[in-house]
């Protein structure tokens, strides 16, 4: 041990502060907060490092019943703002939630920065700016610490517009608000984040979190760095065969004649086996991720479409323009979009996850779409956004796409990894005539010659012939089965990344559930080769996960009647003899 280390007494008290630190807003007590101890906790903060030691904060005290009335009025604007925008499910969580405590407690406290303070050469933050505000939130984390050790509860609100709050403070134009924090004594501190036991969002595995030497390398110091595939496919365990019993019987004794709920108990006992649970818990709030990416085949012609649509349709997912849109907002799912391989640059924006592998693949007629490294890379990204929305506290995960000429390359890989014939898997897509079509086949069939692909080797049968939202897909499917999450698949374009999936890691099939069936042929096929029986089947052939969202309320019927439904004896309903 170094010479230096506190005595391990004092040691564990430093940690335990730091476990113990919890983000309080139930439960203050009135009693006022004596100055000795506000003036230590701020001690404390006013002790924090910063950048070329600008320190650039200040401390503003509140306490007055008026002001703070005023300034929880625009918290709770910003909140109704927020919860307005939220999808059902998330806006009843939200509803449940308590996120200011700004009247409850008899201190709040401002935390500024003044970007200016020290001058032009302030070490460090002449370079990097925006480090001045890191040096507040440094300030925040000291004064929430020492609070923690005085027994004093801290509640962070961010529900402001920062102007409004800066009008009622008077701060001068060059200080900035940084936190607005309400401290008083409480009567007991959670063990975990509110957050967290609301089942709003998870915590991350610290594992998930630490990179060794480059970014995507993951491994613990004194662990080998983890291949993240690897990794990910160990992860995925067959489904628990005593909660899908325990719901077989369930079933059975629900006050409903046997079967007479059709496919949905055999989904209910699916979800109870693959939660380890029975009743599994409902499969909200959900969240549709639409993968797109353009694919380098579109150049042999076998769409209609110009290749700049994909891009222009994220564009109007993002405004909340497509169908997708509608039916999540009427099944209260949100919508993410993720760029895998889009054929252009797409600015930031809201619920846009910039994660491009290539701009589009390469045409599979010619050469591999892709190589094996960015194969791998699609479906780790995948993975990763299947536990980040997980993480984020969705409890079912929802695929989408779109990717012109996506349905020829589904097609490719369909034949690639069932043995279909390509006159069989591969369809019209969004509508093509008849010498497209038969165009489309010969390229399907010029694709499985060059590359004689092997369904052994899953990886590279998604390089030579898939597109990036294919091989990300497999890892949002592997990355749901990985967290026993339940994945709703959407149509010919998931069943394609599905099958890419089944063949990496076969016990993932247990995370999947069939959302419809789409027009396309080679949907049929793949449907049949998984052995999942579709829920909705309207003839629709549009993707962006239109299928599957219909799917969702199905699926969430299913768990919620394993869990409400009176059995026979509880309900006193007599049995047929
Ligand atoms: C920058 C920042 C802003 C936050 N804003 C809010 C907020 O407006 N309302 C709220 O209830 N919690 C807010 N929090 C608290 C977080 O929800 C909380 O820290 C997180 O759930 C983890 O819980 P813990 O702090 O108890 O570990 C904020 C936290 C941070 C760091």
């Amino acid at each position: 041990m170094a010479d230096d280390a506190y005595p391990q007494e004092q040691r564990d008290a430093v940690y335990r502060v730091i476990a113990e630190r919890r983000d309080v807003r139930r439960g203050f007590r009135p009693d006022p907060v004596p100055v000795g101890v506000l003036g230590r906790v701020l001690a404390a903060a006013h002790q924090a490092p910063s950048v070329g030691f600008s320190q650039p904060w200040d401390f503003i005290v509140i306490t007055d019943r008026a002001r703070r009335e005023r300034i929880a009025a625009l918290a709770r604007r910003h909140a109704g703002e927020f919860a307005a925008d939220l999808p059902g499910a998330r806006a009843r969580a939200f509803d449940r939630l308590k996120i200011e405590s700004i009247l409850d407690t008899p201190v709040n406290i401002v935390v500024s920065c003044d970007r200016t303070r020290g001058g032009r050469h302030t070490l460090g933050r002449a370079t990097q700016p925006r480090t001045a505000g890191f040096s507040s939130v440094l300030a925040v984390a000291n004064l929430w610490l020492a609070a923690r050790a005085e027994g004093l509860g801290v509640g962070w609100v961010s529900f402001f517009d920062e102007r409004e709050l800066a009008a009622e403070l008077r701060l001068p134009p060059h200080i900035e608000v940084i936190a607005y924090l309400c401290v008083g004594y409480v009567d007991s501190f959670a063990a975990e984040p509110e957050l967290a036991t609301a089942g709003w969002a998870r915590r991350r595995p610290v594992s998930w979190a630490v990179h060794a030497e480059e970014f995507g390398r993951r491994g613990l110091p004194g662990e080998e760095p983890v291949d993240p595939l690897a990794d990910l496919l160990a992860a995925i365990a067959p489904p628990d065969a005593e909660a899908m019993a325990a719901a077989r019987e369930r079933q059975d004794r629900m006050t409903k004649p046997r079967g007479s709920l059709g496919a949905l108990e055999d989904t209910s006992v699916r979800l109870a086996g693959l939660a380890g649970a029975c009743p599994p818990p409902l499969p909200e709030p959900a969240c549709v991720a639409v993968f797109a990416a353009d694919h380098g085949v579109h150049a042999q012609g076998v769409s209609p479409w110009p290749q700049e649509v994909t891009a222009q349709m994220v564009a109007n997912f993002l405004a909340g323009g497509a169908v997708v849109n509608a039916f999540a907002a009427q099944v209260g799912a949100e919508v993410t979009v993720v760029d895998v391989g889009v054929a252009a640059d797409l600015e930031p924006a809201a619920g846009l996850l910039p994660r491009k592998i290539a701009r589009g693949t390469a045409d599979f007629t010619a050469g591999p779409a892709m190589t094996r490294d960015q194969a791998v890379a699609a479906v780790t990204a995948g993975a990763e956004i299947a536990r980040d929305l997980v993480a984020a506290g969705n409890r079912c995960l929802v695929t989408g796409d779109m990717g012109i000429a996506n349905t020829t390359a589904s097609a490719a890989l369909i034949c690639a990894f069932t043995g279909a014939d390509p006159a069989e898997a591969t369809g019209r897509g969004t509508g093509i005539d008849a010498a497209t079509y038969a165009k489309k086949i010969d390229v399907v069939c010029r694709g499985l010659a060059r590359h004689q692909p092997d369904p052994a080797d899953p990886v590279g049968v998604l390089a030579a012939l898939g597109g990036f939202e294919h091989a990300a897909l497999a890892g949002f499917i592997l990355g749901g089965a990985a967290l026993r999450v339940p994945v709703i698949l959407d149509g010919v374009i998931a069943g394609a990344a599905a099958l890419a999936a089944v063949a990496l890691a076969p016990d993932a099939i247990a995370a999947c559930f069939a959302g419809h069936r789409g027009a396309e042929p080679g949907h049929a096929v793949t449907l049949s080769y998984l052995g999942l029986r579709p829920l909705v089947d309207l003839g629709l052939r549009l993707g962006e996960g239109t299928g599957a969202v219909l799917a969702l309320p199905l699926v969430q019927s299913a768990a919620r009647a394993l869990r409400d439904v009176a059995t026979f004896d509880s309900a006193g309903v007599a049995e047929k003899s």
